[in-house]
């Protein structure tokens, strides 16, 4: 039976059988053996178009059609938003289970606590706790699902989901620029764009060889902003997905990941960045992912296709569309996989 809190299985000696993932799928690389190969990039003199500014858009571009993961410093996010936003999650996983299950968002519930498999209805489940706040449009924020525990969490939340707003949308201005197009493009491309905060907490881990704190996956949205503490744990792939290397952290730094929109709308010139994460048993980590979506009813397709290329969609469909047949294939190839065993 899926468990409602990761609390007392961190405990245990043992890993929980339903954590236990296939051998192909385990971590290859520690959770704390860094690479510094993936970009790490400073905003500062972003908005100065005489100066700096085509300078640091050039990284930005050459990073997201190298890897699709960058990091980004100097971003203009304050500093003390960012440690109390961390500091009150951290607070929130370490409540008592029955604090937590308050807003216990199982059975499909928008928002909440949770303790999360990537996929529904996968047989192996990760080993994360999380808590997810419907941000944007303002019309999905139903504030009786944002944990109000600990107190002061929803207002800072509020903050850091704007501020954060106005930061992914300054990374798609620079994207649309490098695709020759209105500076506004891709944001107009995700017609009312829809943000999501999902905030991760891993706890330590009896047996973290043999399991994920998130499976292997791309994010579906236009663009991801990636807050992580100083453990380390998130994994990214080179050379066509055969090499694992895990992100350095880097402190107050977003990590900035394309997603599936992003690509398509790019015709494929921008990398949907492959990552994961990985656990330990020496000590929990948190990170604070937010999501930047189109709508589900704005629809996907290239917004640019340079000479020579060919459509990488064969036809426009809508983000719910692109969605759907994204999850249907993935849980297609774990029946295929459970077959084949
Ligand atoms: C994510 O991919 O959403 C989170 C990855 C991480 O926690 O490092
Ligand atoms: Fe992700």
């Amino acid at each position: 039976m899926a468990p409602s809190t990761l609390t007392a299985l961190a405990e245990e000696k043992t890993l929980q059988a339903s954590f236990v993932r296939d051998e192909d799928e385990r971590p290859k690389v520690a959770y704390n053996q860094f690479s510094n190969e993936i970009p790490v990039i400073s905003l500062a003199g972003i908005d100065d178009v005489d100066g700096k500014r085509a300078q640091i858009c050039k990284k930005i571009v050459d990073a997201c059609e190298d890897w699709g993961v960058f990091q980004v410093v100097d971003h203009g996010v304050d500093t003390k938003l960012i440690s109390e936003m961390t500091r009150l999650a951290r607070e929130f996983f370490a409540l008592p289970a029955e604090e937590k299950l308050r807003f216990d968002m199982s059975g499909g519930k928008k928002g909440g606590f949770i303790v999360s498999s990537h996929l529904q209805g996968e047989a192996v489940q990760d080993w994360r706790e999380i808590v997810t706040y419907f941000s944007y449009p303002l019309k999905a924020r139903d504030y009786s699902r944002w944990p109000d525990t600990p107190e002061g969490w929803v207002e800072v939340t509020k903050e850091y989901s704007d501020k954060l707003m106005d930061l992914a949308c300054k990374l798609l201005e620079v994207l649309s620029e490098a695709m020759d197009l209105d500076k506004e493009a891709l944001t107009k491309a995700c017609v009312d764009m829809d943000q999501k905060v999902v905030v991760n907490f891993y706890p330590k881990c009896p047996q973290p060889d043999l399991t994920l704190g998130l499976k292997r996956h791309t994010d579906p949205g236009t663009i991801t902003l990636l807050l992580q503490d100083q453990v380390g744990g998130l994994q990214a792939t080179r050379d066509n997905g055969k090499t694992w290397i895990t992100v350095q952290p880097v402190e107050g730094a977003f990590v900035v990941n394309l997603g599936d929109h992003g690509h398509f709308l790019s015709n494929g010139r921008f990398k949907n960045a492959d990552h994961q994460a990985v656990v330990n048993s020496d000590c929990s980590r948190l990170s604070i992912a937010t999501f930047q979506n189109p709508a589900p009813d704005a629809t996907v397709y290239p917004l640019r296709i340079r000479e020579g290329e060919k459509p990488i969609l064969e036809e426009p469909i809508t983000f719910a569309e692109m969605y759907r047949r994204k999850m249907s294939k993935d849980l297609e190839l774990a029946r295929l996989k459970k077959l084949a065993k």
